[in-house]
């Protein structure tokens, strides 16, 4: 049986100008969670529903060695990280990352998050108004500097960099270049911190992910290249870093769902939903991308190998047939979720160890709920008129202003 199938020499340029919805909008035409199409000059298969996701996450059907795009790896991912590995390689660089996120680092983690908002914010009570977006880039980036054991040298310029990881990769011409730059620059840094740790020089904390990077020893028994180190420890700093998008976008349906902060300031046990639906509700990443490991059929179609294929992360959380009406904003949904790995993916879905679900995605929860906690619980700010709309096709989506907060001033 032949797949559902766009025609056209290649659909590179829809995809950018549709963004998220691409492949929901194409999922809906063809009343299809399985289609073909061409991006990047190149056959791909779409995949999304909770079906096709499981599928996606079959790591005897799915490799990720060369399937993601190159402009991706020269920004947002670094060659040779977690991303890009598979079956026993994978598992063992995996369970690298899960060794950091135990409870007690992340208690850690919340009390440097805590002391970071507790200082800016003493900062702020001194300006009349703070880009929210920004700011909270250098509250994330200190305290992720302090988790991992990183001695951060030059805040703003590092900071920087690790920005212009996340915003550059769909990005063209100019802005696209300065990604790759942070890239190697960012990489030289830590690099040269990993020799400092392996020949003594650097006494970085004993649980953090430099010194817990450096002396770890891959399948092989061998100590990883400096260089690779590097790249896993910019895959903690970076992403910590841009769970700002999310504390942007919390603020932005703070400010448009009045009803659901001041739930959040009663504290009836409602924030971490509110979490989880700033996650599904706000775009993010787009899709994910595997490449077929070995020819397959699946309900009848033919999967060959080496086919790019993608899975709809954003569509999936938007899907109608999986969440009812789900263009509104209602946490409250998941008061009866049934918890799917394959239903909610705004971070991949599957499972940690075995898959490639994020390693970050218990810290991305509590980082949004102590920074959530703070603005609603420990500021009180004046939100003055601005630009909230945000992009379907700019990747990463952001609302216009970054949020703008006026006369912030600590609760008393
Ligand atoms: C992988 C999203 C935060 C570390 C991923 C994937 C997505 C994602 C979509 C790929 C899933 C796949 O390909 O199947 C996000 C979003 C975040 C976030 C939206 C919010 C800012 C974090 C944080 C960390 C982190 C805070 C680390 C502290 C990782 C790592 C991987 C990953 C190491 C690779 C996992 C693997 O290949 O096995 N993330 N992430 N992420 N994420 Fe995150």
């Amino acid at each position: 049986m032949s797949m559902p199938k766009e025609e056209g020499l290649d659909h590179s340029l829809a995809f950018l100008k549709e963004g998220y919805e691409f492949i929901l909008h194409r999922r809906k035409s063809f009343q299809s969670n399985v289609f073909e199409t061409t991006l990047l000059g190149k056959k791909a298969i779409c995949l999304g529903g909770k079906e096709g996701a499981e599928l996606f996450y079959d790591t005897d059907k799915f490799i990720r060695a060369g399937a993601a795009p190159n402009r991706l790896v020269k920004t947002l991912f670094g060659e040779g990280g977690v991303q890009t590995l598979d079956g026993e390689q994978h598992r063992k660089r995996k369970a690298m990352f899960m060794s950091i996120m135990t409870k007690t680092q992340l208690q850690q983690l919340d009390q440097l998050l805590e002391t970071e908002w507790e200082k800016a914010s003493e900062q702020w009570e001194k300006n009349d108004q703070i880009t929210l977006y920004k700011e909270s880039q250098k509250i994330l980036m200190k305290a992720a500097c302090d988790w991992a054991g990183v001695p951060l040298d030059d805040e703003e310029k590092r900071t920087d960099q690790m920005r212009c990881l996340f915003e550059s990769p769909a990005s063209l011409g100019l802005a696209h270049w300065k990604g790759r730059t942070s890239r190697s620059d960012a990489e030289d840094w830590i690099a040269e911190l990993v020799e400092q740790v392996r020949n003594g020089d650097l006494h970085a904390t004993k649980e953090g992910a430099l010194r817990v990077f450096s002396e770890h020893r891959d399948s092989d028994g061998k100590l990883l290249p400096q260089r690779i180190v590097a790249v896993e420890v910019l895959n903690i700093l970076r992403p910590i870093v841009a769970i700002s998008i999310y504390i942007a976008f919390a603020a932005l349906a703070l400010h448009q769902f009045p009803q659901e902060s001041e739930r959040l300031k009663k504290g009836d046990g409602s924030i971490r939903r509110f979490v989880q639906e700033v996650r599904r509700f706000y775009p993010f990443f787009p899709a994910t991308v595997a490449k077929v490991k070995q020819d397959f059929e699946w309900k009848g179609y033919q999967f060959k190998e080496g086919t790019m294929t993608l899975l709809d992360l954003y569509g999936n959380n938007h899907d109608p047939n999986l969440w009812e009406q789900p263009d509104l904003f209602r946490p409250d949904r998941f008061l009866d979720w049934k918890e799917s790995p394959f239903d909610f993916i705004p971070q991949g879905g599957g499972v940690f160890d075995m898959g490639h679900r994020c390693a970050g995605e218990w810290v991305t929860i509590q980082v949004m709920e102590v920074s959530i906690d703070f603005l609603v619980n420990r500021l009180q700010y004046t939100v003055p008129k601005q630009d909230y709309s945000y992009s379907y096709s700019s990747m990463p989506s952001m609302p216009k202003s970054q949020i703008i907060l006026a006369d912030v001033r600590k609760q008393n």
